[in-house]
């Protein structure tokens, strides 16, 4: 496992971490148990870096990773939350008592007097234009209850304005193969200011480790069914909104450069680790085999320059007209 500097939190995290939204909802049926043994093989193949929020199955989620925190009690392990999505995306929502009472619960939920890190989750966007809500996020900071704040963006243009806050450690963002535009600038803009950056949905929801076709279909209540078109929340969240058969055919493109030895779901990993400015990839994961096929792909090589520019022109022929300017 190779370990990253997480920006402004002075923190060392695995550049793969686990994304733990599927432990709470929308990603079909998932069984505790197998949550929690997935979250120990994680945390055996050196993953220190667990993502939850208190809305993933409100509450689900948080609860089963502070039940692993004491069984394992092992310091290297950073909790990132969340908070801000249990109810409608309304500034009026967002006040110094909210942030307080849901960072509050967090910690119950997740058994820790101080939270590691809490990102502000993909809220309403004119909160990059109110400093207050900054200071409000400081003033947690200052009390004891969160070590550090950050953000989860939907879009760059948010993660460029939310970085100008001099508080503000990290920011997560869609960054994979079918959604390259972070590397244009932001990944370099978050490096000169010492923010630290997870790529979220680095699998583009599953499409990219190539073992979805036509004919693969989803539970009622895996957001691959329900949320194609965005009928929930942020379509750019499924498939990274990607049209479905669409992304197929790139993957097929994808495919033939994978190295031998890898799977295209650790080749998909590898190739976010190769830029800079990501501290960690937080790829979802249901089961121990996940995490752990997940976790090696830190120690696969590096891709060549040639095998780099390949993937860019896939993107740029193939995806980029489709979803480049949307986020
Ligand atoms: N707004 C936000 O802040 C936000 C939004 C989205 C995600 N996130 C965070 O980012 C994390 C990751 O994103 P994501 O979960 O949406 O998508 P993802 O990591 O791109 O895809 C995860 C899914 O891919 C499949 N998978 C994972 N590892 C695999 C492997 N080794 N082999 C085969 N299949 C594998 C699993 O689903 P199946 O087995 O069912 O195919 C898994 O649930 C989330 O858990 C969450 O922590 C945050």
């Amino acid at each position: 496992m190779e370990y990253r500097r997480f920006g402004k939190t002075g923190r060392e995290v695995s550049a793969i971490g686990f994304g733990a939204w599927a432990l709470g909802a929308d990603w079909g049926t998932v069984d505790d148990a197998d949550s929690l043994r997935a979250l120990h093989a994680a945390a055996d193949a050196g993953v220190t870096l667990y993502d939850t929020a208190d809305v993933y199955g409100d509450g689900r989620s948080e609860r089963i990773i502070g039940r692993f925190l004491r069984e394992r009690r092992d310091p290297r392990i950073f909790v990132a939350t969340k908070m801000g999505r249990r109810v409608p995306l309304d500034m009026a929502n967002y006040t110094p008592e909210s942030f307080r009472a849901w960072t509050d619960r967090s910690r119950e939920n997740l058994g820790v007097d101080k939270l590691d890190l809490v990102q502000l989750h993909c809220l309403h966007p004119s909160i990059y234009y109110s400093p207050e809500h900054f200071a409000a996020l400081d003033e947690l900071v200052a009390a004891g209850s969160i070590a550090n704040y950050g953000v989860s963006v939907e879009k760059v243009e948010e993660g460029l304005k939310a970085i100008e806050f001099p508080g503000v450690a990290t920011v997560q963002i869609i960054f994979n193969m079918v959604r390259q535009r972070p590397a244009e600038r932001f990944l370099a803009e978050a490096v000169s200011r010492d923010v630290g950056v997870l790529a979220r949905v680095p699998l583009a929801s599953g499409l990219l480790t190539g073992k979805m076709n036509r004919q693969t279909s989803f539970e009622a209540t895996d957001h691959r069914n329900y949320n194609r078109h965005g009928e929930a929340f942020d379509v750019g969240e499924t498939f990274s909104g990607v049209d479905f058969e669409t992304g197929l055919a790139f993957v097929e493109e994808i495919r033939k450069l994978v190295p031998a030895g890898a799977t295209m779901a650790q080749a998909a990993l590898r190739w976010i680790l190769m830029f800079e400015g990501v501290t960690a990839a937080i790829p979802g994961a249901k089961n121990p085999e996940q995490a752990r096929a997940n976790a090696a792909a830190a120690d696969l090589p590096p891709f060549s320059p040639e095998v780099m520019s390949e993937i860019a022109r896939l993107y740029a022929d193939r995806i980029k007209p489709l979803v480049h300017q949307r986020w």
